[in-house]
C-alpha cells in the first residue's frame, strides 16, 4: 500500500486555515500532520480541532520527518522564503498566488525544485472551481460554437477587503506584496480566462481606480478594468472592483460565441446558456464548503500528482504568465 503524503500548512489565516487545513483533513492518499503559524492564538485551536500536532516556527516544522510536502498560505511577501526552505529540505511545495513579487524569484524556485527533484505548484484554483469546469466543458462541446469574446467582472464587497487585508497591511505594500490587491486578486481570472480559451495572450492594458473608502478603515475600493487578446483571436474585459456592498457583489463570467449563443457563470453557482429564440436554459452548479472554489479539488490533483511521482498539471509557468499580464497593473502605478 503506497504511504499517505504528510502535509505541512503553513500560514492559517484566511486561505490556510478555512480551506487548505480542512481539505487535506478530507482527502484521500493525504494526511494533514501540522499545522505552522507564528500566532498562537490562531493555529493551537485549529490544530486541536483537526487533532494534529502545531508549531510556531516553520524552522522546527520543516524538520518532522511525517512531512512530505508543505502548503505554503502566508502572506505573499514571505512565500518565497519559506518555499526555499521546503525545497531546500526535499519537500514538494503547493505554493499560493500570487507565487512571490518577482517573476525573478518564481524563476529561482523552479530551478531549486528541478534541483531537489521535488515538485511545486502554483495554486490557481479557478481551473478547478466547478462553474468555470463546466463552463469549459460546455463550450468545448460547442454550445456558443467558436467562442470570440469574453467578459469577466469579479467584485469583493469592499466590507470584506477590509476585514481580510486592512489598510496598511502586507496587502497594501506594493514593494513587498507585488501590487495593491487588486493585482493580487487578478492572477486567478487571468489564468482562467487562458486556461478556459486554451489559448495565449497576444496583449493586455488595464485604467484604475483607487478611491479611498474611510468607512473601512481606509482601503481603496478599487476598480481596475482590463482589455486584452488572445493568440486565437478571441477578445476579453475585465473588470476587478472593491467598492461595493455584499448584495452588489455578484460576480459574472459570460463568453460569446459565433453561433450568436451567450454562456454565463452567475457567481459560482449558476451557468446560464443564452440560445436562439430568446431561449434559456440554467444549471446548478452548487457545491458547498472547500469544493466552493476549486481549493479541496485543486489539492486533491496536487496530492495524486505526487502519488503517481509526477508533476501537477499547474505549473510555475501558469504563474508567470498569469503575473506578467498583472504586472501591467503594477507597472502603471508608477
Ligand atoms: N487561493 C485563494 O483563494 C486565496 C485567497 C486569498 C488569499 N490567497 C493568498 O494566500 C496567501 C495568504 O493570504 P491570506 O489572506 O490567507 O493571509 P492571512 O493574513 O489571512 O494569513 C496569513 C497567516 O500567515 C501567518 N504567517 C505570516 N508569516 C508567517 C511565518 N513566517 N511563519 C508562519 N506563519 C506566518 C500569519 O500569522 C497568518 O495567520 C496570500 O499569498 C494570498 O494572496 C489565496
Amino acid at each position: 500500500m503506497t504511504k499517505n503524503i504528510g502535509m505541512l500548512v503553513v500560514g492559517v489565516g484566511f486561505v490556510g486555515g478555512q480551506a487548505h487545513a480542512p481539505s487535506f483533513k478530507k482527502i484521500e492518499g493525504s494526511k494533514l500532520v501540522a499545522l505552522c503559524d507564528m500566532v498562537e492564538e490562531r493555529v493551537k485551536p485549529l490544530a486541536e480541532k483537526h487533532d494534529v500536532k502545531y508549531y510556531l516556527s516553520f524552522d522546527k516544522a520543516i524538520e518532522d520527518p511525517e512531512v512530505d510536502a508543505v502548503v505554503v498560505s502566508v502572506p505573499t511577501p514571505y512565500h518565497y522564503d519559506l518555499a526555499m526552505k521546503a525545497i531546500s529540505k526535499g519537500k514538494h511545495v503547493l505554493c499560493e498566488m500570487p507565487v512571490a513579487p518577482k517573476i525573478e524569484q518564481i524563476k529561482e524556485l523552479q530551478k531549486a525544485a528541478d534541483k531537489a527533484g521535488v515538485f511545486i505548484m502554483p495554486n490557481l484554483n479557478f481551473r478547478f472551481c466547478p462553474v468555470y469546469v463546466k463552463m469549459k466543458e460546455l463550450i468545448a462541446e460547442g454550445v456558443i460554437g467558436k467562442p470570440i469574446a469574453m467578459h469577466y467582472r469579479e467584485f469583493l464587497p469592499a466590507a470584506d477587503l477590509a476585514a481580510q487585508w486592512p489598510a496598511g497591511g502586507w496587502a497594501w505594500n506594493v514593494e513587498k506584496a507585488g501590487g495593491y490587491p487588486d493585482w493580487t486578486l487578478s492572477v486567478w481570472g487571468i489564468d482562467m480566462l487562458r486556461w478556459i480559451m486554451g489559448s495565449e495572450y497576444v496583449d493586455a492594458d488595464w485604467m484604475m481606480s483607487y478611491p479611498t473608502f474611510k468607512d473601512f478603515g481606509g482601503i481603496y475600493g478599487y476598480n481596475t478594468m482590463g482589455i486584452a487578446k488572445f493568440e486565437n483571436d478571441v477578445v476579453a474585459s475585465f473588470h476587478f472592483g472593491a467598492s461595493v456592498n455584499k448584495a452588489g457583489a455578484e460576480t459574472r463570467f459570460e463568453v460569446y460565441g459565433d453561433n450568436t449563443n451567450v454562456i454565463h457563470g452567475v457567481g459560482v453557482d449558476q451557468i446560464i446558456i443564452y440560445g436562439p429564440d430568446e431561449e434559456k436554459t440554467e444549471m446548478d452548479v452548487k457545491v458547498k464548503g472547500t469544493r466552493v472554489w476549486g481549493h479541496r479539488q485543486g489539492d486533491t490533483h496536487f496530492i495524486e500528482s505526487l502519488l503517481a511521482n509526477k508533476q501537477p498539471s499547474i505549473t510555475l509557468q501558469d504563474a508567470i504568465v498569469a503575473q506578467e499580464i498583472a504586472n501591467k497593473i503594477t507597472a502603471k502605478l508608477k
